[in-house]
């Protein structure tokens, strides 16, 4: 039985398309992304989502009074959609202890950085990058992890490590750490959890 995956977007949603890329070539063959849940209604993953055919959802947060308010709307949308696996994707937005121990195990989430290395609260999106460049590291990459309530402090699924260059600004950093590593483990990590781990 194919294993109903949501994937939680903000932004770009270049993870988003890897795994629906992914889906399509055969990589992910043991899980179908069955929904695409968004924080931001003006998120480019949403069209990206669309253009694929499949269902989206918008919870706006600056919509929601409180924290409690999102993750029931959130939880409301991932159940209704009946959902095996919640893949954070560019999901910008902490969730509580409540959210994640609701789905333990259940919920993987993609980090541009070497964890433990320029994670938790405050790293995300560029600033991960910006992070590495300004303390010098030689090699970064990037890591999928099992997510718990602890910011970025899950178990460590797949790791892969890129090569900071000379040249690199946060900007070109970001890109490579994606094209190198993001948008291969992830589908990889998808893959993996859904075939041995239900
Ligand atoms: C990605 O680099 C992802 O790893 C990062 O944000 C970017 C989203 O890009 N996530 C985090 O920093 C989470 N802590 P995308 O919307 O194009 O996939």
């Amino acid at each position: 039985m194919l294993r109903r995956i949501a994937v939680l977007v903000s932004g770009g949603g270049t993870n988003l398309q890897a795994l629906i890329d992914a889906q399509k070539s055969g990589i992910i063959k043991s899980g179908e992304i069955t929904l695409v849940a968004s924080n931001n209604p003006d998120a480019y993953a949403l069209e990206r989502a669309k253009t694929a055919g499949i269902n989206t959802a918008v919870i706006n947060k600056k919509e929601c009074g409180t924290q409690t308010e999102f993750e029931e709307k959130l939880i409301k949308a991932l159940d209704e959609n009946k959902t095996d696996l919640i893949v954070l994707a560019g999901f910008m937005c902490i969730l509580s202890e409540n959210f994640t121990s609701k789905y333990a195990d259940r919920i993987i989430n993609v980090h541009p950085s070497l964890i433990p290395s320029f994670c938790g609260q405050g790293f995300y999106g560029l600033r991960v990058h910006e992070a590495a460049l300004g303390y010098g590291v030689k090699v970064t990459g990037a890591t999928v992890h099992f997510v718990n309530e602890i910011p970025d402090g899950g178990k460590i699924i797949m790791q892969k490590a890129v090569e900071i260059n000379d040249t690199d600004t946060p900007e070109t950093l970001q890109k490579r750490v994606m094209q190198e590593a993001e948008w291969v483990i992830l589908p990889q990590a998808v893959e993996k959890i859904c075939k041995e781990n239900f």
